[in-house]
């Protein structure tokens, strides 16, 4: 199954979701997971402990390009079910040309060898995600719950995949999810996770990802937060959701 983790706003927990979510599928639902860093940032990357800068590694635009074999750009993580394919800043150039065929020609095989295929997208309004999603199963939509801005952001994320399926670009398209991050007790908050349980009861997940210190430092150390900080809010609220998403595939 291929998912997208999108949304076209910045810092909403998308990379920290694709880097959290499939280590604990990997751990807790013993299944294989690919992390597709589609992201020029290289978050999701780093995540991991690959730094975007490096060039000791390879990176997926150089599968686009046809420069090497897919399998040359995935590497596991700790020798676990779990792998990545990285992004460095040079993936950029795909923000402006059509590389459906050739992100299609990564996607297909991988699928055959892994459970799930997670794409992790940037902020950015265009080429990545509305590519990512014409290939995807499903997406995953984070918010930002501690700022009302997400559900501009929101309602415009919705609208394109709901385009992309009416105009048969990707008919088989679903939302598996919206899911809350960064929930804190501000008044804020509250009153986003009231809109969102009013609006989108059907879609939200039970899940929501607390403001959680130790994911952000875990992001920037390249540790998946099961490594981390396995007794911290983030490692069980990201377990849950791993679970929660689970159920609603089976
Ligand atoms: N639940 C959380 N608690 C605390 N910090 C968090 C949480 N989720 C994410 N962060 C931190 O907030 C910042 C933004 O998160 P992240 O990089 O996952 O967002 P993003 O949506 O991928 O951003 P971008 O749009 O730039 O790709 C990071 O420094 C991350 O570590
Ligand atoms: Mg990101």
């Amino acid at each position: 199954m291929i998912v997208s983790v999108c949304i076209e706003k910045g810092g909403t927990g998308k990379s920290q979701t694709a880097v959290n979510l499939s280590a604990a599928l990997v751990k807790f639902c013993k299944v294989k997971v690919l992390v597709v860093d589609l992201d020029p940032q290289g978050t999701a990357s780093l995540g991991f402990g690959i730094s975007p800068l490096s060039t000791n590694t390879h990176a997926i635009h150089e599968v686009l390009a046809g420069e090497i074999p897919a399998q040359d750009a995935v590497y596991a993580y700790n020798e676990t079910d779990l792998c990545i394919m990285p992004a460095r800043h040079e993936l950029a150039l795909y923000g402006s040309q059509e590389f459906t065929t050739e992100l299609n020609n990564i996607l297909k095989p991988m699928s055959k060898v892994f459970d799930f295929i997670l794409i992790d997208l940037p902020p950015t309004l265009g080429n990545f995600t509305t590519t990512a999603l014409s290939l995807s199963d499903a997406a995953i939509i984070p918010v930002n719950a501690s700022s009302s801005v997400c559900i501009v952001a929101l309602l415009s994320q919705l609208r394109t995949i709901k385009t992309i399926v009416e105009e048969k670009i990707n008919p088989k398209l679903s939302v598996l999810g919206v899911l809350a991050c960064m929930v804190n007790n501000t008044r804020i908050c509250t009153e986003v996770l009231t809109w969102l349980e009013e609006e989108y009861s059907d879609l939200l997940f039970q899940t929501k990802i607390r403001q959680n210190i130790k994911l952000a430092e875990s992001l920037g150390l390249g540790e998946p937060i099961f490594d981390y900080s396995p007794d911290s809010y983030g490692a069980l609220d990201y377990k849950s959701l791993a679970l929660e998403v689970m159920g609603r595939i089976s």
